[in-house]
């Protein structure tokens, strides 16, 4: 079976990812540098698979390594590449720490994919990429706005890079997958999202307050123009999410991509408010919330779900699981995370 490197394996997405590439019978490679996961979560894929990735510590930005890393792995028949700095707000702080770890990387990559005689390659990108679209729900036609972060630059630079870079490689392929909100953990509970210090998202922000490990939620604004005044999303299963991968991934391999550079949305097409997450969590996990309201937060969209026809109807993917199913998941997760501590 075709082997594949995934970028970032360790991490939330890439780990989810690593399960349902081994569960179709690709042999996957991981590298990762443990900036922002741990070497344990290689034990939880293994649990789930019965088998164990192979995995090479390396940090990206070193040019040379990666480029050992190909001469030693000159097999490689697709890389998912998910290794990426991703919080918004510090990346307005420290903006070249983001543009070095989210472009140089991808960079180094391309130069080896394009010696190989011919390589897939799936991008994580992001919705971020639209802004707050004029039209909802946003189609992959939706016009590029301007970043509102150094963080959602190097997602629209890094589509351009490899958009540019496709044109001029015949032998490569890619696909630029735009998440909208990955959430939740796999059913097993053996890997999930781990955020390293004050998570920067709803989900794991709600699942640490029910724990007792932060005080009180705040929701950013009651008064935005949608039903209940407060922000939308469009929360998508991490499980699907990854399962969507492996059929991108699939589609490039045996060419049935329609150009040589594609773009697919990533979400389940419906929208939720930050007060039916909080509801849904309620519900599922039988216990109260403790949130209040606060003021609205600079730089926050009001309300973004994807048009998901494209992925639907070329990739024949559709997400399976609920904001409930995603939301018990997540609580059992964070239930075994603080049990384990
Ligand atoms: N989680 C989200 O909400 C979301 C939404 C849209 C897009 N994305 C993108 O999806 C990708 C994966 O996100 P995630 O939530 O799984 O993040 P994550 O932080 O859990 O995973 C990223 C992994 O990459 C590793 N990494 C970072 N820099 C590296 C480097 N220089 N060399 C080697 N490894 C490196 C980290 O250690 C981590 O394990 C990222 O590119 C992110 O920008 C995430």
């Amino acid at each position: 079976m075709d082997k594949i490197l995934v970028t970032g394996g360790l991490g939330f997405i890439g780990s989810h990812t690593v399960v349902e590439l081994q569960n179709e019978g690709y042999e996957v490679v991981i590298i990762d540098d443990l900036s922002n996961s741990s070497e344990k979560v290689l034990d939880g894929i293994t649990a789930i698979t019965g088998k164990t990735p192979i995995f090479e510590r390396l940090d990206l930005k070193e040019k040379d390594k990666v480029e050992s890393f190909f001469a030693k792995h000159n097999d490689v028949k697709g890389v998912i590449h998910f290794a990426a700095s991703k919080a918004v707000g510090e990346s307005v702080k420290e903006p070249l720490l983001y543009y070095e770890n989210n472009i140089s990387t991808l960079v180094y990559i391309l130069k080896e994919l394009r010696k190989l005689p011919s390589a897939g390659f799936i991008f994580s990108s992001s919705c971020t990429v639209y802004g707050q679209a004029d039209e909802l729900p946003i189609t992959e036609n939706a016009p590029v706005k301007e970043a509102e972060s150094p963080y959602g630059n190097t997602k629209q630079i890094g589509e351009e890079i490899i958009k540019d870079t496709c044109k001029v490689s015949p032998n490569l392929k890619a696909i630029a997958l735009r998440y909208f909100n990955p959430i939740g953990a796999h059913e097993s509970v053996e890997i999930g999202e781990l955020p390293i210090g004050v998570p920067q998202n709803l989900v794991p922000f709600i699942t640490q307050t029910a724990i007792g490990l932060r005080q009180e939620l705040s929701v950013f604004g009651d008064d935005y123009p949608t039903p209940d005044g407060t922000c939308i999303r469009d929360y998508i299963h991490v499980v699907d999410l990854a399962k969507a991968h492996v059929i991108a991934l699939g589609r490039l391999l045996k060419n049935k991509n329609k150009d040589n550079y594609e773009t697919f949305n990533l979400g389940t097409g419906k929208g939720s408010s930050v007060l039916e997450v909080i509801k849904s969590f309620e519900k599922v996990s039988g216990k109260t919330l403790n949130y209040k309201i606060v003021g609205r937060r600079e730089g926050d969209i009001i309300s973004a779900y994807a048009d998901t026809n494209k992925a639907n109807d070329e990739l024949g993917w559709k997400t399976k699981l609920s904001l409930d199913d995603a939301m018990r998941s997540a609580w059992k997760w964070e239930q075994k995370v603080r049990a384990t501590k």
